[in-house]
């Protein structure tokens, strides 16, 4: 009996059409895990404070402002708008697949999720809060202290809580199954033929020596303008911020071009208003080659296909304010 379930399990694979059948390919970029939560109430926590304006002084910027979930987790402008209506000044990367990278912002200046999430709330240009304020008023709500105390055990609460539960919600947020991800898992399938060939001018002409790994990048930091250098009004010169050196002057950390479709506008500063452009830029500056419009469709048809499915949850309920709750400042 077991004998024959064995044999028709094989036959109808080799019959059939040959789905997952070869298992995964051999390529330098590897399909997206999906989430491993380990902590449920401590992601759903994090999620809310996601999701709470009340972490900035406004008491009008969350940190969904301006990585929106409903937008690939960026806020589609060359550069955010913070606390006062303040021009930022770099773009927004997506929070989507983000503990995928070897370190956290352009500069790689945060090691990882938990470190960099206690910058935005105290960042004078971004929520413009401080951690003692911000705690003060996740303290002064109930709904809030039980929840923390439930996760962590304690109704004292502290910004490491904090930031322990916003990383656990962000770790969530992996974007599994797109259509390149099913080619790479086996199904012949999944690609168009122009997406099929995209990618293989992606890999043959060297853009995956940089944007590779699961991430299509976040491996490394790597120079803007390694044949010709990249003019912008930025203020940005990326890693050498971090190390003090001046070999690392806009060196960035290469950005994930998984969900690229949805995360426009494109570079540090936000200045290519398309893919098509984006990919052009990247073809002369990087490696030395003018591509024609029919390979940078095909190259551009390549990077949709690495729109994956979004995470997907319910909107969290905050926890009401109280009397005790101190008022926001939204024009201070
Ligand atoms: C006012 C807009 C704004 C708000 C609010 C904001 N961010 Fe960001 N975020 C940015 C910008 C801009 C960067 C890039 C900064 C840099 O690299 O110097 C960034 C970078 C990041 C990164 C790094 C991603 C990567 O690949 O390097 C993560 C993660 C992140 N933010 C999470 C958060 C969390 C969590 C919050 C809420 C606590 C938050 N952000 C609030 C604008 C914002
Ligand atoms: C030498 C390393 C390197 C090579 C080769 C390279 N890139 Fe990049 N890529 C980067 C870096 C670094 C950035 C970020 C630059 C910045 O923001 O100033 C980037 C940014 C991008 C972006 C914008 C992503 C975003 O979210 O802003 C796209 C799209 C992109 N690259 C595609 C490609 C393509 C297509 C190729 C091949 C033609 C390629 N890259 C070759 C390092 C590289």
């Amino acid at each position: 009996m077991k004998m024959t379930l064995t044999s028709l399990a094989v036959g109808l694979l080799l019959a059939g059409p040959a789905v997952y059948a070869q298992g995964p390919r051999n390529e330098p970029v590897q399909p997206i895990p999906a989430a491993e939560v380990s902590d449920a109430a401590m992601a759903e926590l994090g999620k809310k404070l996601f999701f709470d304006p009340r972490l900035s002084r406004s008491g009008f910027i969350s940190c969904n402002s301006c990585h929106n979930l409903s937008m690939g987790g960026t806020d589609n402008l060359k550069t955010s708008i913070g606390h006062n209506w303040q021009q930022g000044p770099i773009n927004s990367p997506t929070v989507l697949n983000s503990s995928l990278n070897l370190a956290q912002f352009w500069d790689g200046r945060a090691a990882d999720l938990k470190e960099q999430a206690g910058g935005p709330i105290a960042n004078p240009g971004e929520m413009a809060f401080t951690h003692e304020l911000a705690i003060g008023v996740l303290q002064s709500i109930p709904g809030y202290v039980s929840e923390f105390e439930t996760v962590f055990g304690q109704s004292e609460l502290d910004i490491d809580m904090v930031t322990d539960a916003i990383a656990a919600f962000e770790e969530t947020l992996v974007t599994p199954d797109s259509p390149f991800d099913q080619w790479l898992k086996g199904d012949d399938n999944a690609l168009s033929a122009q997406a099929l060939a995209g990618y293989q001018l992606f890999k043959q002409s060297g853009c995956v020596a940089c944007h590779n790994g699961p991430n299509l990048g976040g491996t490394s930091f790597q120079k803007m303008g390694v044949v010709e250098p990249y003019q912008s009004d930025s203020d940005a010169i990326g890693r050498a911020a971090v190390t003090g050196k001046d070999a690392d002057r806009f060196t960035f950390k290469v950005p994930t071009l998984r969900n690229v479709e949805l995360t426009y506008p494109y570079f540090h500063d936000g200045e290519a208003a398309t893919l098509e452009e984006a990919v052009d830029i990247m073809g002369r500056l990087q490696l030395g080659r003018v591509y024609s419009n029919q390979e940078v469709s095909q190259i551009v048809a390549f990077l949709k296909s690495l729109t994956g499915e979004q995470p997907r949850f319910e909107l969290p309920i905050l926890p009401p304010s109280t009397n005790q709750t101190p008022a926001p400042e939204p024009f201070g």
